[in-house]
Parts: structure tokens; sequence; C-alpha cells
């Protein structure tokens, strides 16, 4: 990988490096893919690179070898390879909160030792992954019961963002590892709409919850939390001599580092799952918050997808920077965002089980890097993190490709697919993965005006017919949707958000920008619930949406 450089006092866009960018994009904005295809026949085969079983082809995003050497020569000088070393050694690289950045070792294997003030933090996560898995066989056997000595057939997990996104992704892209048996629900929204549709049909005597929170304190948790055990309880408490007690430790169990909160809230810490403050809530699927993944899919998958997270964790760690996925993704992003003016990422996977993976990398990505100081708190001169959004191919091709294909916007894409079909629908995989290759041929090469004559069109469509094409895309390619490859994919998404923060030199792993809201929301419901009305002290918009609200909210 990158050797530390000597500019890392020097800001980004002061450095030469940043500087030979900007002259190269200038340049080399006008060369067309199909000119860079055409210039080297083993383009396609070149610009690849493979790493824990995946396969990435971004021969047709817009950059030539000179664009590649010296995005790697920025990486060095932000000493890339320096503060990988710093994160993988547990250095409290998390500066605003002081913290350590140890979501690798959630995935390292039983007998590795990474040391943190003086503690071995690898054997205290496979405590708690024992722990887990004792659990998950449990449930999954029909051993633990309920508060009425029925079997738990549905498990419904409550938390938000990071104690959610990846637990529901990870649920819905591994469905067909999961025991069909059973059934699963998450409840994130404070909106009580999603806690009433979650558990409609649903019996009590039947059901788990799992409470994931990190802090124990978010709102929206607790509220869901409490809505829960009300629901709970109006049906099994007073069974027996524990009443509400008995039924509460057999229907509800906790995920957090916060030990206090659990007990207050009632649930017995003996049922209660722990992590560290060292894993960030975006980067704690892996963690016990995958509780509800390891019941749904069994230990032995759960450990195969830690399996695929840690093989993408040592192909990063030691894998060099010219053949490392994690490291290309991230410089190829900065050359689209900060070089070539693309404001977003589309995250385009051509697998439905990969439904809500572009909403899990949202979090990851745009809760990471959408900071605007580095690390020393100056207001940085450059774009940082783009917006990612997406939806499963070939859903979006009938929505918004028209946009990227024939918009005023650089869109770049990143396409996600998988050989071997998950669907005995054989024919069909075929067919969607013909729109994966498809799409991005058509978006890199387009369709010339002469070629739309020369198709015999009208001289007045030729213009509407017209595909620019040069629009850049990624292909990652799999062998199958495993939980090891499905481990692999999250990790080069983890991995490749913390190069770029390294780059941008912002703190990836805070996120001060949600405190805000969450305060004048508080304040607000305060307001809300107040009987007597209290006179608004907002602004005047705002005062009168809440005076609007008050008067038609009803009884
Ligand atoms: O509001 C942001 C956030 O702090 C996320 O970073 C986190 O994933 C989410 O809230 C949930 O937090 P917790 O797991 O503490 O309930």
């Amino acid at each position: 990988m990158d050797k530390p450089g000597t500019e890392d006092l020097v800001s980004l866009t002061q450095r030469p490096q940043w500087a030979a960018l900007a002259a190269h994009a200038t340049q080399f904005a006008q060369t067309h893919l199909r000119e860079l295809f055409a210039a080297d026949p083993e383009r396609g085969r070149r610009l690849c690179a493979e790493g824990a079983g995946l396969h990435l082809d971004y021969s047709k995003q817009r950059v030539d070898d000179q664009t590649l050497r010296l995005l790697h020569e920025l990486a060095a000088s932000c000493d890339v390879h320096g503060r990988t070393a710093a994160m993988f050694s547990g250095e409290r690289i998390n500066r605003t909160e002081d913290r350590s950045v140890l979501h690798v070792a959630l995935r390292m294997p039983k007998g590795e030792r990474l040391e943190v003030d003086g503690v071995d933090v690898v054997a205290q996560v496979h405590e708690v992954l024992d722990r887990m898995a004792a659990f998950s066989e449990r449930i999954r056997s029909g051993a633990w019961t309920g508060h009425t000595g029925k079997r738990i057939r549905n498990v419904v997990s409550i938390g938000i963002g990071g104690s959610d996104l990846g637990p529901v992704m990870a649920y819905e892209a591994l469905r067909d590892f999961s025991d069909r048996g059973m059934h699963f629900a998450f409840v994130s929204n404070v909106d009580g709409t999603d806690f009433s549709e979650a558990v409609r049909g649903l019996d009590p005597a039947e059901t788990l919850f799992i409470v994931c929170s990190k802090t124990f304190t978010t709102l929206e948790t607790l509220a869901n939390a409490h809505a829960a055990r009300r629901w709970c309880l109006e049906s099994l408490a007073g069974d027996d001599d524990a009443g509400d007690d008995g039924a509460v430790a057999k229907h509800f169990v906790a995920v957090s580092t916060n030990t206090d909160g659990v007990r207050d809230f009632g649930i017995d810490t003996e049922n209660m799952f722990g992590f560290w403050d060292w894993v960030g809530g975006r980067y704690s699927m892996d963690s016990a918050i995958g509780l509800s993944t390891m019941i749904a899919i069994g230990p032995d998958n759960f450990r195969d997808m830690l399996a695929g997270f840690h093989a993408m964790d040592v192909h990063f760690r030691d894998a060099p920077a010219e053949r490392n996925l994690p490291v290309l993704m991230a410089l190829i992003g900065i050359w689209n965002n900060d070089f070539l003016g693309a404001d977003t990422v589309a995250v385009l996977p051509y697998a439905q089980y990969l439904k809500r993976f572009p909403a899990y990398l949202q979090q990851l990505t745009m809760e990471s890097n959408g900071k605007s100081v580095t690390l020393d708190g100056r207001r940085v001169d450059y774009q940082t993190g783009p917006v990612y959004w997406g939806e499963p191919g070939t859903n979006g091709q009938h929505s918004f490709y028209q946009l990227i294909h024939q918009g005023t916007r650089l869109v770049p894409c990143d396409f996600i697919g998988f050989c071997e079909p998950l669907s005995p629908l054989r024919e069909q995989h075929d067919l969607l993965m013909a729109n994966l290759f498809a799409q991005g041929e058509a978006l890199a090469f387009g369709k010339t005006a002469d070629e739309v004559r020369s198709g015999g069109a009208a001289e007045a469509l030729v213009a509407h017919k017209t595909f620019e094409g040069n629009r850049p895309s990624s292909t990652i390619l799999a062998r199958k949707l495993t939980p090891h490859a499905l481990g692999a994919l999250v990790a080069l998404y983890e991995h490749s958000v913390f190069v770029q923060g390294v780059i941008w030199d912002i703190d990836s792993f805070d996120q001060w920008g949600v405190e805000l809201g969450k305060v004048l929301a508080k304040r607000t419901a305060s307001e809300l619930a107040a009987v007597d009305s209290p006179r608004l002290r907002h602004d005047s918009s705002t005062n009168a949406l809440i005076e609007r609200y008050r008067d038609q909210r009803g009884a």
C-alpha cells in the first residue's frame, strides 16, 4: 500500500498531488470512454481487481493510467497506509469522540489478539458471539419458550439508524439462508404505525423483542420499546407470580453498551448482549446488533458472514494500493466527486435480496463522510461525501435511469451482481444479469447521432435518441449472494468510506450533525404534550406550523 508521505500537514487542496489531479482533470475532461477502450483493447481486463471473493471492474470509470497514478500519489501524501495501520491497531482515530474505531475486531478469528488499553478485545468479541450463538440456538430449536410456554415464532427487532439498517438489510439479503418457520419484523420509526403494523396479527406469547440501541437513550427506540412492553404485558402479565418481570424476561432481550439503561428499562442484564464504544452504530451489524440476523440464519452462517468481512479486512490491510478494492473504490469516488463534479453515487444492486442495501449504505457513507470541517476544525474548501442513493435493478431502469443516461448531471453508478442465482428461475437470472451488463455498456458508450441516423431515425428525433455515453460506472461481481459475500461487500464499502475520510481529513466516525435536530425535537415534543398550549418561541414558520398542527391533530 501507499508509503507515508511528508506533506500530511499541508491542507489538501494546497498539495502538489491535488493540483496535479486538477490540471489532469481539465485536460482529461473531454476524453470519452469510447476512446479509452479503443486505445487499449485490454482495458476491460486490466482495470479490474479481486479481493475476498469480489471482482471489481472499474474500466468503465473515466480514468486512465495517469489518473490512477495521481490518485495513488494523493493517497500516499495523506498517509492512507499509516492511518489504516492506526485503525487496525486500535489508535483513537475517532478524535472528536476520543475513541478507537475497531469494527475490524468484530470479525477477527478466535485466537487472534488485539489489545486496547490492556484488554484483548478479540476475546471479548468471541465471548459475546458465543453467548449470542447459544441464545440463537435456543430460540431456533424451541428450547427457549415464552412466558406461557409457547415456542418463539416471531422476532421483532426494535432500533434505528445503525441499530436497524444493518439488521434489516442483512435479514433481507440473506433470506435464502433464513429459518422460514420464523417471522422477523423490524421497527424503527417513532411513527406509531411502524410498531402497530409490525405486530399486527402476532401472538405476544410467541413473540420475542430485541431492543437494539448502542446508547439506550434514543427517543425512537425507547418509545417503541415501551409500546412493545405495553403490548406484551397487556396479554401476558400476571399469568404467574413473576408478573410483569416474568413476561419481560421471556420476551425482551437488549443489545447495548449501556448496562444501566437496559436495567432501568426493566430488562434483566442476563438477557443483554453487549458491545463497546469502539463500534460505531453504522459499523455494528456484525456485533451483537446482528442478533436478529444470527437467529434468522443461524450461528454458522453468521460466522461465515464474519469470515467474509474479515477476508476483506485482510485484503484491505495487506493488498498493494493498486490492487486494493476499497482503496480503488475510494480513489475513484474522490476523482468523480472532487474533480469531475459528480454530486451523487447511485448504488444499483441487481439482486432483489439487496433491496435494503442502498438504504444501509446511505447511513454508512453519508453519516460517516457528511462533514465539512477537517479533523482540526478548519472548514474544507473541497467537496466531501456525495449523496448515495439507489434501488435494485431492474426496477430503477424503469424509473430514474433516464436521468442517468440522458440528464445533464453526472451520476456515477455502482452495479452489483451475482453470477449464480439463488432463485430456481435461472433464465430470469440471465435476463437480470443481461440488464446489468447492458446498462454499464450503454452508459459508457452511448449511441452517436450517426448510429441513430443509420438506424433510420427521423432527423427531428436524432438529438432525442442520441446517448452521449461517457457516464462512469463500476461493476462489482461475486459468485453468489452468500453470507460470506455479503460480509465482504459491506466491508468493501466500510473501508472505502474510511479511505475517503482520511483523504478528506475528516472524522468519519462521529455524527454531531444529528444532535441539533434531536435537541429541538425534545423541546418541541414537550410543547406539543403540554395541556396549556405554551407560547411558542420558534421562528415564525415553525410557530405557524405547530399552531396548525395543534388545531388539526384531533382529540
Ligand atoms: O442519530 C444518529 C445515531 O446516533 C446513529 O449514529 C445511530 O446509529 C442511531 O442514532 C441509533 O443510536 P442508538 O444505537 O444509540 O440507539
